[in-house]
């Protein structure tokens, strides 16, 4: 099965990513993340990232097109897509990439939300320095204020999760990224979940709707 997810900011893309793996075994690509894994280890790649993602912007189409063509060549397999394509450039790049490796997408779930839920979602965000284990001050606070109750590392915020940068990220969405509602729609490949009561009660019938798809 071989998935995009996509919705705002804070929608819960790496969230339903990861809860995903409850039913099946997926290979987690969110661009987000590699850039982030860039940017602790200061590569180049991260340092052009940074630049980016702390002004709430894309970072530039072919660097984030190349970076996904190398992990898709190195996968191939089940795959969850989070946070790519992000602008229709960027959604017939993927088209291309997955014609040159003969892979189909099953489906392209689109996360919505209300903007207004998201925001409070992502200034109570945090996650540990260490083993990167996700925290929510208000639906999963940590036992000890600021400590992993996994590993007893250090909880941290992403740089990006300030009211200020929330907002550039909101507005990048909407110029950018919604317009790939319609590009998939008109694909057949659209799945719309509504997550503003929260995405988890969900799974299950989210799974099943993705299982008859794949059939
Ligand atoms: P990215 O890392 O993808 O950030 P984002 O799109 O802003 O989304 P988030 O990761 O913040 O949110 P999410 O939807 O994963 O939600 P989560 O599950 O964490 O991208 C960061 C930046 O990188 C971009 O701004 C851009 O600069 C760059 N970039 C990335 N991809 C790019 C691309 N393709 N091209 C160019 N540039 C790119 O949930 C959020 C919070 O809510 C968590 O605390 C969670 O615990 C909580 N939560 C989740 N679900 C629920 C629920 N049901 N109820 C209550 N709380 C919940
Ligand atoms: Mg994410």
């Amino acid at each position: 099965m071989q998935l995009i997810i996509f919705g705002a900011p804070g929608a819960g893309k790496g969230t339903m990513a990861q809860n995903i793996q409850k039913f099946k075994q997926f290979s987690h690509i969110s661009t987000g993340d590699l850039f982030r894994r860039h940017i602790k280890e200061k590569t180049d790649l991260g340092k052009l990232a940074t630049e980016y993602i702390e002004k709430g912007l894309l970072v530039p189409d072919k660097v984030t097109e190349d970076l996904i063509r190398h992990e898709l060549d190195m996968i191939r397999e089940d795959f969850i897509l989070d946070g790519f394509p992000r602008n229709i450039a960027q959604a017939e790049a993927l088209d291309e990439i997955l014609q040159d490796f003969g892979i189909k997408l099953t489906a392209c779930v689109h996360l919505d939300i209300d903007p207004e839920i998201v925001v409070e979602r992502l200034v109570n965000r945090m996650s540990c320095q260490d083993c990167g284990a996700p925290y929510n001050l208000i639906i999963k606070k940590p036992k000890v204020e600021n400590v992993c109750d996994e590993c007893g590392g250090q909880l941290t915020r992403r740089a990006d999760d300030n009211e200020e940068t929330i907002r550039h990220r909101f507005t990048t969405y909407h110029e950018e990224t919604a317009p790939l509602i319609d590009y998939y729609k008109k694909q057949g490949l659209l799945m719309t979940v509504n997550c503003n009561e929260g995405i988890l009660t969900k799974l299950d019938q989210v799974w099943e709707e993705l299982s008859a798809l794949d059939k």
